[in-house]
């Protein structure tokens, strides 16, 4: 949706970042007949991210024309990936374009390392919108990136308010994203494998089944019912059963987030009033998407780190 963030997290972005030129991106007409061909091309989930989706100029417009395909039966999901700070705002609105779930990036509950970590982020403003987004009664999942020395200590405080709040669980290890700034002392790899271990020592976990077509594996704490994913692009090569793709604000789709390969789908999207080239775009590109991705193993670069910032593809 757009390349932009209220927040600067410093996983994610550097400090002064460079933004992309406001005509380079896909207008919201560009994008819904992109994400209207995808649907007819049989996509029956579509996630909106950026940066954050919710910081772009009348967003809400284009989840509102997006609804129309979920009232045809075309489309079974829209969903967000939000930092929650304009949630406030927007939870009742997004809700009554037919969104239910929302995913909340959030990494800490201690107000100075939330500050910390997202730079210019502020807990009160996103405890506020997860409580809006609760209150109009979309659903809230709570992604929470890994982080060794930084949030290893708030383990069981984040499972329990989540547990406290009905909402489910994800915890991400850090990936090599673009160039953040050298912040060597915040953002460190916290293995999941460790994680999930200080977990079974308090509670009892079944790995179990459940799948939503993305990378994460689930286990439930049998002690509370809950559900508890695991994304895990380091210990675990987790792409065999991945079917997403995503799309940038410009309009390239990127077929794996651990990958370099991309296809420029706005050329074909300009060049003909008629969807035709960009169908046949899209099919090609769906062609190639990978096996797996090459973090750890790269053919194309040394480490396998990625030249491009997550903000580039979103999440
Ligand atoms: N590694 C792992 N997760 C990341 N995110 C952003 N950058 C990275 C990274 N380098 C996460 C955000 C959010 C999701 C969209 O991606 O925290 O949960
Ligand atoms: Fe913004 Fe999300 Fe990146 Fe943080 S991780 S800077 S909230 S896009």
């Amino acid at each position: 949706m757009t390349d932009r963030c209220d927040f600067r997290c410093v996983y994610c972005m550097s400090e002064n970042m460079n933004f992309l030129p406001k005509r380079d991106l896909l207008t919201l007409e560009e994008l819904d007949r992109v994400s209207s061909a995808f649907i007819r091309l049989g996509v029956k989930k579509l996630r909106i991210t950026g940066g954050e989706p919710l910081v772009r100029r009348d967003i809400l417009s284009y989840f509102r024309a997006m609804s129309r395909h979920l009232d045809s039966g075309a489309l079974d999901e829209l969903t967000l990936t939000t930092n929650g700070s304009q949630l406030e705002k927007f939870a009742g609105e997004l809700r009554d374009a037919g969104v239910r779930r929302v995913n909340v990036s959030l990494d800490s509950l201690m107000e100075d390392k939330f500050a910390a970590i997202t730079r210019w982020g502020r807990l009160p403003q996103v405890m506020r919108g997860i409580e809006a987004a609760r209150e109009a009664g979309l659903g809230v999942k709570i992604n929470t990136v890994a982080l060794k020395g930084f949030n290893e200590d708030e383990l069981f405080t984040l499972q329990r308010w989540c547990h406290d709040h009905g909402m489910d669980l994800t915890f991400i290890e850090v990936m090599p994203m673009g160039d953040i700034g050298g912040e060597k002392r915040l953002g460190q790899y916290w293995s999941l494998e460790n994680l999930r271990a200080r977990l079974s020592e308090r509670f009892t976990l079944t790995d179990i089944a459940h799948r939503t077509g993305g990378p994460a594996r689930y286990v439930r704490l049998e002690e509370t019912g809950q559900r508890i994913g695991f994304i895990t692009p380091l210990t675990h090569n987790f792409c065999e059963s991945c079917n997403r793709v995503r799309l940038t604000c410009t309009g390239e789709l990127f077929m794996c987030l651990g990958q370099e390969d991309s296809a420029d789908l706005r050329a074909p999207l300009r060049s003909s009033e008629s969807d035709g080239p960009l169908e046949d775009a899209i099919r090609a590109a769906i062609d190639r998407k990978p096996k797996g991705h090459d973090f750890d193993y790269s053919r194309q670069r040394l480490d396998g780190r990625m030249s491009r910032h997550m903000s580039h593809t979103g999440g």
